[in-house]
């Protein structure tokens, strides 16, 4: 273990390194409520069911640090962790999470550093859920940079199975690994298949919108 690995982080840099990530999570969050406020008032369409909006504390940066190899330092949290502000959008259909995907790139003052559509590609355990992490501008007086914000976007029922799997596959030692695996992949798949079901019936036209 180097020297700098051996530092930990001094706890009052903390709020001076945070602070950026706040902001352009708290943009991030206000326009994505002024959309649903706005969907709702003038097309009747309500796609949000929730919102949430976390910022990983110093023990959890330092902490994902350590578990890549990386140096625990700012400027290496800086550089490699885009998860530092993190947004979760739970929708009620597919549909709407490709429609807000698609507004909040054209809309914001963001850059896209990064998009995984877990929801056409499935992880192989069955993960479903749309990834992106924006750079979002954050303006100083005299200054404008990007920061990243991690923006995570699936259904209820996507939300159901990550928090289940997420909750049983890290616990639990005692219970059969592979064979609650194969479980969750099966499950993945037929709520997947109720969702499209249900799909069905939704009745908003989003290209309308897009
Ligand atoms: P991290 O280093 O963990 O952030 O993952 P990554 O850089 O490979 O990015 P990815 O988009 O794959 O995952 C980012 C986040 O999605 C994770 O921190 C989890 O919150 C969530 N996630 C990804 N894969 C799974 C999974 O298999 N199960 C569950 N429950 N959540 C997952
Ligand atoms: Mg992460």
């Amino acid at each position: 273990m180097n020297e700098t690995q051996k530092q930990g982080f001094d706890k009052q840099d903390y709020d001076m390194f945070v602070h950026p990530y706040q902001t352009a999570g708290g943009v991030v969050m206000v326009h994505l409520t002024g959309l649903r406020r706005d969907l709702e008032l003038s097309h009747k369409h309500k796609p949000i069911h929730h919102i949430s909006c976390r910022f990983k504390t110093m023990e959890s940066i330092e902490g994902k640090l350590r578990r890549r190899g990386l140096p625990v330092s700012w400027e290496s949290a800086q550089e490699y962790l885009t998860d530092i502000a993190g947004i979760r959008v739970l929708c009620y259909y597919k549909k709407d999470i490709y429609l807000l995907a698609k507004l909040l790139k054209k809309q914001l003052d963001a850059i896209v550093v990064k998009e995984s559509d877990y929801i056409a590609n499935p992880k192989p355990n069955g993960y479903r859920s749309f990834h992106m992490v924006l750079g979002v501008a954050v303006y100083g007086a005299e200054s404008k940079q990007y920061y990243p914000v991690e923006i995570q976007i699936r259904t209820l029922a996507m939300d159901f199975w990550a928090s289940m799997e997420h909750q049983l596959c890290y616990k639990s030692q005692h219970i059969n690994h592979e064979e609650m695996t194969r479980q969750f992949r099966e499950y993945s798949d037929s709520l997947e298949q109720m969702q499209h079901n249900l799909e069905n019936f939704y009745d908003f036209d989003t290209d309308a919108i897009m």
